[in-house]
C-alpha cells in the first residue's frame, strides 16, 4: 500500500482520500489511516464488489467496503460519493452507506466546522449513477454521461474552504473557480504506469472514459484536483508499476 502526501496552500485539515476501494481488504487501508490520523476522510467513490457495474449487484454484498466506512466513520468525520460502480444501487443500497455512520453525499454538500475552520464538502455523483436512475440507460447504452451540475453554484457560493468529492477526474471541466480541493480516483493510475522520457513524468496507459494514455490518472492537476490511483483492482488485469495508493492531503500548517 502506497502513501501518497500532498501539501497544498490553503488546505486547512489533514485529508485522506480513498477511491476505488472495490470490496478490497480494508485492513492496510485502515492500518495508514489510523497512522495518519486524518481530520476528514473523502471517500470518492467504487466501493463496491465486481469487475463491471453490475445489474443487481446490492450493496450488502460488499461487506469489506461497509467495514472500511463503518471504522473510518468511527477515526474522523468521513464523506461518500458515488461512482460509477455504484450507478445501479437502490434507494436501499444507500441507505446501507448511511447506517456505517459515513455521510453519503448524493449531489449534495454539508458544512461543518473542523479545527478551527469551516468546511464546505460536496459529493458530484456519477453521471452513471444519474443517467441510470433518470432514465434506466446503462454503461451498454450510455457513454460518459453528463453528471447532475445544477447545485454546484450553490456549494461554491457557500462561504468556506470547499472540498468537492468526485469520482471522475474528467468532471475536472464542471469545476466552479471557487472549488479549492476536488478528489478523484476512477483512472486506476492508467492500469499499467510508464515513465515517459519526453514528458518526464509517470504516465498511464488506458483509464474508463478517456481512453488510451488518459492525462488524468494519478497526482495533482490544477493545483486543486488531487487523482488517486485507487485502493483495489476490479479490472482483471495486474497493476503495473501501479500499487494500490492511499492519498493524503494537507496545508502547510496542518
Ligand atoms: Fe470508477
Amino acid at each position: 500500500m502506497t502513501e501518497t502526501h500532498y501539501t497544498l496552500p490553503g488546505c486547512p485539515v489533514p485529508i485522506a482520500l480513498l477511491t476505488d476501494a472495490h470490496d478490497a481488504d480494508p485492513a492496510p487501508v485502515l492500518a495508514s489511516v489510523r497512522a495518519n490520523a486524518p481530520a476528514l476522510i473523502a471517500v470518492a467513490g467504487d466501493l463496491i464488489r465486481g469487475r463491471k457495474p453490475t445489474l443487481g449487484a446490492r450493496m450488502a454484498e460488499s461487506r469489506n467496503a461497509l467495514a472500511l466506512l463503518t471504522a473510518c466513520a468511527r477515526l474522523a468525520p468521513t464523506f461518500v460519493s458515488l461512482g460509477n460502480h455504484e450507478a445501479y444501487l437502490s434507494r436501499d443500497d444507500l441507505d446501507v452507506i448511511r447506517a456505517t455512520g459515513a455521510a453519503l453525499l448524493d449531489n449534495s454538500w454539508t458544512a461543518l466546522d473542523l479545527g478551527g475552520a469551516r468546511l464546505v464538502v460536496g459529493g458530484l455523483t456519477s453521471g452513471y449513477y444519474t443517467a441510470y436512475q433518470r432514465t434506466g440507460a446503462t454503461e451498454k447504452t450510455v457513454h460518459s454521461p453528463a453528471p447532475e451540475t445544477g447545485w454546484l453554484d450553490g456549494f461554491a457560493a457557500e462561504p468556506g474552504y470547499h472540498v468537492l468529492l468526485m469520482h471522475h477526474p474528467e468532471y475536472i471541466r464542471f469545476l466552479p473557480p471557487a472549488v479549492e480541493l476536488a478528489l478523484s480516483g476512477h483512472a486506476h493510475g492508467g492500469q499499467w504506469r510508464f515513465y515517459d522520457l519526453l514528458q518526464r513524468q509517470w504516465r498511464g496507459v488506458y483509464a474508463p472514459d478517456q481512453g488510451l494514455f488518459p492525462r488524468l490518472t494519478g497526482g495533482v492537476v490544477d493545483g486543486r484536483l488531487v487523482i488517486s490511483r485507487g485502493i483495489g483492482n476490479p479490472a482483471g488485469v495486474p497493476r503495473l508499476f501501479n500499487g494500490p495508493e492511499v492519498v493524503y492531503i494537507a496545508g502547510p500548517r496542518t
